[in-house]
């Protein structure tokens, strides 16, 4: 039976967190994992306030109580005051993963010249990883195309789940000597 993957969904924003509008990032991303995952995950969404101690707990939570091989969030992540986002990552993460920032930016960067204001990481934290995506609906499909072929690897390597992507959709990539089927 394969493991299921938890999910956790992180949307970081003070304006969504008061219902002030509504969320657009946390289904930006369930969208585009329905688009894509080919084997079973189910999601954990949390919506917080851009607050260091509601960030770091609600990514506590999910590592360590709700089991989430995968933790990816939206939002806060630029240079204002209050986007505290990645400081967050890395106040609860074992180690950063810094390859996911500089990919992203730099796909990014071909479509906005403000992608450069992103200060989007990752880490891990236990057995989970997690991943800093911008606020930007739109811009979530984008960074996730860019990193998501590493990512059912990462999870492997850390003890995690093994899963697996519609190759139609989006290819995982796994060294010939990880891979289940080597062709
Ligand atoms: N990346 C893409 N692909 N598209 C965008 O519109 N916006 C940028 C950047 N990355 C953007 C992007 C801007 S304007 C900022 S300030 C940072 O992401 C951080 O966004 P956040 O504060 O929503 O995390």
């Amino acid at each position: 039976m394969t493991e299921t993957l938890i999910v956790g969904i992180v949307t970081v924003s003070d304006r969504a967190s008061r219902g002030e509008y509504e969320d657009r990032g946390g289904p930006a991303i369930r969208e585009y994992l329905e688009a894509v995952m080919a084997t079973p995950w189910s999601a954990q969404p949390r919506v917080v306030a851009d607050e260091r101690p509601q960030i770091e707990t609600t990514l506590c939570e999910l590592a360590d109580e709700a089991a989430a091989g995968l933790v990816l969030t939206t939002g806060g992540t630029g240079p204002a005051p209050r986007d505290v986002t990645p400081e967050a990552t890395l106040a609860v993460a074992d180690r950063e993963m810094p390859g996911f920032g500089e990919q992203m930016r730099q796909v990014s960067l071909r479509a906005v010249p403000t992608a450069i204001l992103s200060r989007q990481t990752a880490a891990i934290r236990g057995r989970t990883l997690i991943v800093n995506l911008p606020g930007q609906p739109k811009a979530i499909a984008e960074c996730l195309d860019a990193v998501f072929p590493a990512i059912p690897y990462c999870i492997e390597l850390i003890g995690g789940a093994w899963i697996d992507t519609k190759p139609e959709r989006l290819a995982a990539f796994r060294p010939k000597s990880a891979r289940r089927n080597p062709t």
